[in-house]
């Protein structure tokens, strides 16, 4: 069925497009920190290992709230691992050691990628686009990757 909210079929595309790329960047993203999860070694393991978690988890759920919003511009979203390597910007390199100093940085730096993605949509969305919904959306969860950020930051 048709989704009539007032934007033009041209702009909820235009819309959907950076928010299927976005998308694609949480999902690598959730899953480099799973990674950590997993692979993490170290004396401050027990403790690294459930961050990592608190982490994932929350990426699932920013993920999940991305995917739905693509929907609510009556477009489909991606889904494949396929299409989410296509879209990323990420890369899934992690790098050397398996210490929490080496994924932490690694980290930090998509989350920081992702803040600057977002960032640069937030104004297009609302004043090219006339999507307000989305900017708003997107601006929160822009917040939250600044929070998380911070966390990973704080323990270097
Ligand atoms: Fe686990």
């Amino acid at each position: 069925m048709n989704t009539s909210i007032g934007i033009s079929e041209t702009n909820k595309l235009a819309v959907t497009k950076s928010l299927s790329k976005l998308l694609a960047d949480e999902f690598v993203l959730y899953t480099k920190t799973r990674n950590a999860h997993w692979n993490i070694e170290g004396p401050d393991f027990h403790s690294m290992h459930l961050f990592f978690e608190a982490q994932y988890e929350a990426l699932d759920d920013i993920m999940d709230g991305v995917a739905e919003r693509i929907r609510m511009l009556g477009h489909y979203s991606p889904a494949t691992l396929q299409a989410f390597l296509q879209l990323t910007h990420l890369s899934e390199k992690t790098g050397g050691d398996n210490t929490s100093a080496g994924f932490i940085k690694e980290l930090v730096g998509d989350h920081e990628s992702i803040i600057i993605f977002i960032r640069e949509n937030i104004n297009p969305f609302a004043s090219e686009y006339g999507d307000a919904g989305t900017s708003d959306y997107i601006t929160g969860l822009m917040e939250q990757h600044e929070k998380m950020a911070w966390m990973l930051r704080a323990h270097l």
